[in-house]
């Protein structure tokens, strides 16, 4: 965890968290950051082991986590998260839909089943996963979702992933509806746009579109594109789980429906 000192303690007391694809990134570091505000949660990856590991941070930092290994497009799975998460600790009254995956591969060889694939994860398991605890907390009067969209869902942010971009305007177009249909619920439903943020993910896409397709050394095309950011660096995965923790907290209580970006002034709309 970063070095800032935040005063976030208490922030998320006594309440459950439900956050996918935590076991590394801007997942992991939710995770950590909502278990610092107080929150008991449940952690779920696709990778069984990392789940563990962030689950077993968060105890050693004397609160509660549990790992729940899953996928989030399988109906299943969504369902064992959520029920595994609220026996632990009761009903969900946080949700990060955080989970994704990147491929790149030009428009004109995308293929079918590439676009499912992207679809299913970045998408259509945001939809439903949301569907599974919204009713919950629309009888609860309470409660707060926070997804994770993209610069690239609102800006022509790459030609090599178009199938990417798609998934994440529909995250940002499913957010503004879902938070008009609970609003007067107390729930929230936000998403935020993360730009160029150092992670797993992001190293993938240089050695894929920079390495592999252009002939790049590594790091080179990921430095070209910082170019294009004001502040003139990645973000930090911390950087986002800052943002996330505020808008999953009453800090935002006025907020909902909401794109935020989180791009180093990269992308200002
Ligand atoms: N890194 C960036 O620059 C960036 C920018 C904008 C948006 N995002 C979004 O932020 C989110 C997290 O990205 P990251 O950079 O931390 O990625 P990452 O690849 O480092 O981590 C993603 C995590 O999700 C898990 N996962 C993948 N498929 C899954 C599935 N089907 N079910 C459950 N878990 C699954 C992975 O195991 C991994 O732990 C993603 O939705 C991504 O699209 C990232």
């Amino acid at each position: 965890m970063d070095q800032i000192t935040l005063p976030i303690e208490g922030l998320l007391e006594g309440q459950t968290a439900l956050v996918t694809g935590a076991g590394r990134g801007i997942g992991r570091a939710v995770a950590l950051y909502l278990a610092k505000a107080g929150a008991s949660v449940g952690v779920s990856d696709i990778d069984a082991t990392s789940a563990e590991r962030t689950a077993g941070e968060i105890r050693e930092g004397g609160r509660k986590a549990i790992a729940v290994a899953g996928d989030v497009s399988s109906d299943a799975s969504r369902r064992e998260m959520v029920a595994a998460t609220e026996r632990a600790f009761g009903p969900i009254d946080v949700l990060i839909n955080n989970a994704g995956i990147m491929q790149v591969i030009d428009l004109f060889d995308l293929k079918e089943s590439d676009w499912d694939r992207m679809l299913s994860i970045n998408a259509k398991s945001v939809f439903f996963l949301s569907q599974l605890v919204l009713p919950g907390m629309v009888a609860r009067k309470k409660g707060a979702i926070v997804s994770l969209a993209s610069a690239a869902g609102k800006a022509a942010t790459g030609t090599k992933y178009l199938h990417y971009n798609v998934s994440k305007a529909a995250v940002i177009a499913m957010t503004k509806t879902m938070s008009q249909a609970v609003a007067k619920d107390g729930v929230r439903v936000n998403c935020v746009c993360p730009g160029i943020i150092d992670t797993d993910m992001w190293a993938q896409i240089d050695r894929e579109q920079g390495v592999q397709m252009q002939g790049m050394a590594q790091g080179e095309w990921m430095n070209q594109r910082l170019g294009q950011v004001p502040m003139g660096r990645a973000g930090t995965v911390q950087d986002v789980a800052r943002v996330i923790l505020f808008l999953a907290s009453p800090l935002a209580g006025y907020m909902t429906g909401q794109a935020v970006n989180v791009t180093g002034g990269w992308i200002t709309y």
